[in-house]
């Protein structure tokens, strides 16, 4: 017991510390060479010819099977990390998941040659969007700052301590909005089964939320993000499928990077419109991963560790602190890595909680530019 009341202490102290300490330390996950006029050389030599002079892949009479993109777009020059760029131009399309129309370099140009024209390439956006780089592997309950464009399933089913199961499904699509935006809707399912009442299942209560990078930082792996969240009471309060009330909900993310080691965290509070119907809530997140397969490819696997707190106050049943920990692994599913999947089990650390034990899962696709 003293030790899980020590632990209700640090969690949040050391979730905030999540995001505070990130200022600290640079990763060297990206390229900052290099010799610009080399990369524009090699760039004119081997690939203008396809992906023009100007970046933007017009080129008259290519014959290629799938166009060249345009590489003067930034939400399609910043998506990506360097490493999956040196990846295909190394490899070749088919190396990362694309098209063979894209050749392979590896005899023809040095990993040198490679990365300073990789480098040259990120000259054609001209604009301050946040790298792929800064696109961390979403956790399981952690916001992510990095605006995503993405839809997803998730899934998350559990037992209260009142041994009523739960499961809710959920559909999202999140989409960004210029550099540093994203807007996103969420649709939930809900079933229930409370005892001899069979199994009750409906809608549950839509979120429509936005975000916003406040600040971003390639050289020190690091991204932070202001949003809001807005719960609409479409869930049936009479079948606790909704909490029966609109709820807003402002929050603050993070993420920072120390090479391939990763921390996020989320910090969100919940206020009812009307009291009564649900507690005002704090909810504290941070996330540890780990690259443990296949590092730096496509196909990577992550294990992640994350503790979830939640804060209660306002109602007569609210329940102070609940503390969580939840282990997770998540796996990419295509060379591109533009499908995943991630599991989790999320287990009670604190003497109040509200589920003996939750198992939680998304899958993920990310959408074309
Ligand atoms: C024969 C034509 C051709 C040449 C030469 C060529 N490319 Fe490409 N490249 C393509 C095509 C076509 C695509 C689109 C592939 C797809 O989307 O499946 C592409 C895609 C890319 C991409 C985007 C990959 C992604 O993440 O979607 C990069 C980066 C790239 N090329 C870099 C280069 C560089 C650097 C060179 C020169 C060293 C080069 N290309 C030479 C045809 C070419």
């Amino acid at each position: 017991m003293e030790i899980t009341k020590a632990l209700c202490r640090i969690v949040p102290l050391a979730a905030g510390a999540g995001l505070l300490i990130l200022v600290i330390g640079t990763a060297p996950a990206y390229l900052s060479l290099i010799d610009l006029t080399k990369g524009k050389e090699i760039y004119g030599d081997a690939c203008a010819a396809c992906h023009g002079d100007d970046g933007r892949g017009k080129v008259a009479d290519l014959a290629t099977e799938v166009p060249p993109p345009d590489l003067t777009s930034c939400d399609f020059n910043t998506s990506e990390a360097d490493r999956d760029w040196m990846r295909v131009v190394s490899g070749g399309g088919v190396a990362a998941g694309r098209s063979e129309s894209m050749p392979s370099f590896r005899d023809s140009l040095t990993e040198e040659d490679i990365k300073h024209v990789v480098v040259y390439l990120r000259t054609f956006c001209t604009e301050d969007w946040p790298r792929g780089e800064l696109n961390f592997s979403r956790p399981l309950v952690t916001e992510k700052a990095y605006p995503e464009n993405e839809a997803l399933l998730t899934w998350n089913t559990g037992r209260t301590p009142s041994r009523e199961h739960q499961t809710t499904l959920a559909a999202i699509i999140e989409k960004p909005v210029g550099a540093r935006g994203q807007v996103e809707l969420k649709i939930p399912v809900s079933l229930r089964d409370p005892d001899k009442r069979g199994t009750l299942g409906g809608i549950g209560d839509l979120e429509v939320s936005g975000k916003y990078v406040l600040y971003h930082d390639l050289k020190r792996l690091f991204i932070a993000s202001a949003g809001a969240e807005l719960k609409l009471p479409t869930g049936s309060l009479r079948r606790a499928l909704g909490e029966g009330t609109t709820i807003l909900a402002p929050f603050l993310a993070a993420g920072k990077g120390w090479g391939d080691f990763v921390v996020q965290s989320s910090l969100q509070f919940e206020y009812p419109f009307v009291e009564q119907r649900a507690p005002k809530t704090a909810l504290y997140n941070l996330a540890f991963s780990y690259p443990v397969v296949n590092r730096g490819e496509g196909t990577e696997g992550q294990l992640f560790l994350e503790f979830n707190g939640k804060s209660e106050w306002g109602k007569r049943d609210a329940k102070h602190f609940q503390l969580y920990l939840t282990p997770g692994f998540r796996q990419s599913l295509t060379a591109s890595g533009n499908w995943a999947a991630a599991i989790g089990a999320q287990l009670p650390v604190s003497p109040v909680h509200e589920a003996q034990y939750r198992v939680l899962g998304y899958i993920l696709f990310e959408l074309p530019p």
